[in-house]
């Protein structure tokens, strides 16, 4: 499973790129304004593109058809590795498809149900996002989603990668993962908390106390 990390924080982008643990970044517009203020935005998302190597989710704000395509070739010019981020909506999936037609890659987001999962699918979309996170919110399973989006793009062989989106907590990842999703987008701090566990601190912690014992450095 591709990991992306969910932020437009450069320092964060650039901390997991170089751990080599990322495969691509996604950014929304409420990321890009927790850090972009007065920020020239074209140049933070070339910038984003030249951090990771992978595709780099930027997401045009029109909600009209003929902005959101122009919006688009905009955004894909930016660099090579921008993919379109459009709404799950009629103008999106119209958008979709003038972009795909185009030869630029297209991320749907948005995705709240299996029938949004359908038409992005046949609106030839790179990558579909449901939130999974947001649907758990309004006391719903967001993890049933993905499921069903992986059996009916299984039923059907569509190509559209399942991209899980508004992730929480590791749990998330481990259960996109069982189920097949094609890629995770992961906010910076859940990242790095899949990386912990007590057992491992406590070990280390043994470890290096045994070894003060020898008196001795490698
Ligand atoms: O990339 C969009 C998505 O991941 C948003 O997550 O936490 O704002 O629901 P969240």
């Amino acid at each position: 499973m591709k990991i992306f990390l969910d932020t437009a924080d450069l320092g964060e982008i650039r901390r997991a790129a170089d751990a080599g643990l990322i495969d691509g970044v996604t950014t929304n517009p409420s990321l890009v304004a927790k850090v972009g203020g007065g920020r020239d935005i074209t140049e933070l998302y070339r910038e984003i593109c030249e951090a990771v190597d992978g595709p780099v989710s930027l997401e045009v704000i029109a909600v009209d058809r003929e902005t959101m395509v122009s919006e688009g070739r905009k955004l894909a010019a930016i660099h090579e590795n921008a993919v379109v981020k459009v709404p799950l909506t009629e103008d999106g999936l119209k958008a979709c498809r003038d972009l795909v037609k185009e030869g630029h890659r297209v991320n749907v987001t948005l995705c709240f149900s299996v029938s949004q999962a359908l038409l992005a699918a046949k609106a030839g979309a790179s990558y579909v996002s449901p939130f999974v996170g947001r649907i758990d919110d309004v006391s719903g399973e967001g993890m049933q989603l993905i499921h069903q989006i992986r059996q009916i793009y299984d039923n059907y062989g569509y190509e559209t990668e399942i991209l899980a989106a508004s992730i929480r907590h590791p749990m998330h990842v481990v259960e996109a993962m069982l189920i097949g999703a094609d890629c995770c987008t992961i906010p910076s701090g859940v990242l790095w908390q899949l990386s912990k566990h007590p057992l491992t601190d406590k070990g280390l912690d043994a470890f290096l106390k045994d070894w003060g014992g020898l008196g001795t450095t490698l």
